[in-house]
C-alpha cells in the first residue's frame, strides 16, 4: 500500500490553478465568499457534467435492472426522521473561548488544546445537527419547519414502491439519483473535499437479502472497475478500506479512498445496509414497503446494497490525480518557462477534448469552421492567440489531450497536425479520418 503522502504546496497550486483557469472558485468571492461552498467556472462546469454522465451512463444507462430518479431537494421532514438524521446526524463540536474558533472535536490532535491559539479555555463538547433548516410557506415557526436533504438516497427510499410499479421492475433491481446534499459541516476545509453544499451520486440496489452478500461483493468490483477503467487511477492512488465498526444493521461496508494531496481521503461508500431505511420508512410512514415476490408467493422487506461518492470529491480526486509539473517537457517545445504545468485528465472527462489552433490569425475562418464540425461531436474551442507553443501550454493546463493545428497546408492536404499532450508526439491526420481518429483516442 502507498504511503499517507501530504503535499500542501501541490495542494495550494491546484486551487490556484482551478481559480485561475475557471474551474473551480468560491462562491460570492465579491463578497468575500462563503465558507464551505464553491462555483465551478466554464471548464469545471463542463468537466462536472462529463463525470456526472460517465457515471450515469455507468450505473443506469447500459443496465436493465437500475432506474433513474430526480427527487426534491426538500422533502417531508418525517423523512429525515425516519432516517435517524434529526436525532443522530449530528458531530461533537468544542468552541474556543479565546480566539472564538470552532472545531470537530474528532478531528482535534488533542481535543484540550486550541489548534489555532493553543488556549486549554475550551466549551464542552456539545452535540451539532449537521442538518440545514428552512421553512416551507409563509410561517416560520416549527411546524412549518423543513430540511435541505443530507444525502440523496432517502428519496430512494421513500419513492421504492412507486418506482417499482412504474417499471414494474422485480427484485433484484436499483434505483440512482444524482443531485444537491446540504450539510452544516462544522469545519469545511481542503478545498471541495469537505463543503456544506456539494453533489453525491447514490444507486441504491434492492435484493433478496439471502443474496445481500453477493451483490455487494459485485457492486464493490463495479465500482473499483470504474475507477481503473473510466478515470485510470491506478493502485497507488487509491486502496479499500474495510470498516470494522458497523451499524448495527449494516452487514459490511468499505470505502474507496485516494491520494488526496492532504492525504488519504474516503471518495465513495459501498454499504450493505440491510433492511433498515425501508424498514424505518414502514413504520414511520404506515405504508408497507415490502416486495411481494409472485413467483415464490412471499413478502420480503428487500435489503439494500449502496454505492455513494460525491461529485465534487470525484473532481478533487481526478483533478489532483492529474496535475503535474513537468520540467523536462519544456525543452522538447522550445519554451522559455522551466516548467510546464499540466493535467493528465482522462479525455472521457476534459473540459476540452481537442483545440484547434490556427497557426496564423489568416487561418481562423478555416479553423473556426472545423470547431464547429468537431463541436457536434467532442468538446472543443479555437485557440488563435499567441505563439502556438503558448497554446499548447494554456491548453496543458487545462488538460486538452488534443491540439490539432490548422496551417498553411491544411487547405491542400486537407489535414492537421495532431499534438498528443501526454506524448507530445505531433502526426498528420487527414480530416476526413479525423473524427474517428478522435473518438478512437478519447475511448482508449
Ligand atoms: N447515503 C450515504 C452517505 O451519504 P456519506 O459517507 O455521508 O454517506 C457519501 O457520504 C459520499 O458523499 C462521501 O463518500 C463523499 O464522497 C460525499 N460527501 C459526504 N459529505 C461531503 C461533504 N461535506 N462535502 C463533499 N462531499 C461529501
Amino acid at each position: 500500500m502507498a504511503d499517507d503522502v501530504k503535499d500542501p504546496e501541490r495542494m495550494d497550486k491546484l486551487v490556484s490553478l482551478c481559480k485561475r483557469r475557471g474551474f473551480v472558485f468560491p462562491s460570492s468571492e465579491i463578497y468575500g465568499g462563503i465558507n464551505g461552498f464553491w462555483d465551478y467556472g466554464p471548464y469545471g462546469s463542463r468537466m462536472k457534467r462529463a463525470v456526472e454522465n460517465l457515471w450515469w451512463h455507468e450505473m443506469v444507462e447500459t443496465r436493465d435492472n437500475v432506474e433513474g430518479l430526480d427527487s426534491t431537494i426538500i422533502c417531508h421532514p418525517r423523512v429525515w426522521k425516519a432516517s435517524g438524521h434529526l436525532d443522530q446526524f449530528s458531530d461533537l463540536m468544542t468552541d474556543c473561548r479565546k480566539c472564538k474558533a470552532r472545531y470537530r472535536v474528532d478531528q482535534m490532535e488533542d481535543p484540550t488544546t486550541c489548534p489555532a491559539c493553543g488556549s486549554h479555555d475550551l466549551t464542552e463538547p456539545r452535540e451539532f445537527n449537521l442538518m440545514m433548516k428552512t421553512y416551507v410557506g409563509p410561517v416560520f415557526d416549527e411546524e412549518h419547519t423543513a430540511y435541505l436533504r443530507a444525502e440523496t438516497c432517502q428519496p430512494i427510499f421513500v419513492d421504492f414502491h412507486s418506482v417499482r410499479v412504474a417499471t414494474r421492475q422485480k427484485l433484484p433491481f436499483g434505483i440512482a439519483q444524482i443531485g444537491k446534499a446540504f450539510r452544516n459541516e462544522i469545519n469545511p476545509r481542503n478545498f471541495t473535499f469537505r463543503s456544506r453544499e456539494f453533489t453525491q451520486m447514490e444507486m441504491e440496489f434492492f435484493c433478496d437479502g439471502e443474496e445481500g452478500m453477493e451483490w455487494f461483493e459485485y457492486w464493490k468490483q463495479q465500482r473499483i472497475n470504474f475507477y481503473r477503467k473510466q478515470l485510470k487511477f491506478t493502485d497507488d492512488f487509491f486502496r479499500i478500506y474495510v470498516h470494522e465498526k458497523l451499524a448495527h444493521y449494516a452487514k459490511a461496508a468499505i470505502d474507496i479512498e485516494v491520494q488526496f494531496p492532504f492525504g488519504w481521503g474516503e471518495l465513495e461508500g459501498v454499504h450493505h445496509r440491510g433492511t433498515w431505511d425501508l424498514t424505518r420508512h414502514s413504520e414511520f410512514s404506515g405504508e408497507n414497503l415490502e416486495y411481494v415476490d409472485h413467483d415464490n408467493q412471499r413478502k420480503l422487506m428487500p435489503t439494500v446494497i449502496e454505492t455513494s461518492v460525491g461529485l465534487d470529491r470525484m473532481m478533487l480526486a481526478i483533478l489532483s490525480r492529474a496535475y503535474d509539473e513537468d520540467k523536462a517537457a519544456t525543452a522538447k517545445e522550445g519554451m522559455e518557462e522551466d516548467v510546464r504545468i499540466v493535467l493528465h485528465l482522462p479525455p472521457k472527462v476534459a473540459p476540452i477534448q481537442a483545440a484547434v489552433l490556427p497557426l496564423s490569425k489568416k487561418l481562423m475562418e478555416n479553423a473556426e469552421k472545423l470547431n464547429s464540425e468537431l463541436l457536434h461531436y467532442f468538446r472543443t474551442e479555437t485557440d488563435v492567440t499567441g505563439s502556438i507553443g503558448k497554446r499548447y501550454r494554456r491548453q496543458d493546463e487545462i488538460g486538452t489531450p488534443f491540439c490539432l493545428t490548422y496551417d498553411f497546408e491544411s487547405g491542400t492536404d486537407n489535414s492537421v497536425t495532431v499534438r498528443n499532450r501526454d506524448t507530445m508526439k505531433q502526426e498528420r491526420v487527414n480530416l476526413t479520418q479525423l473524427r474517428d481518429y478522435l473518438e478512437k483516442a478519447i475511448e482508449a
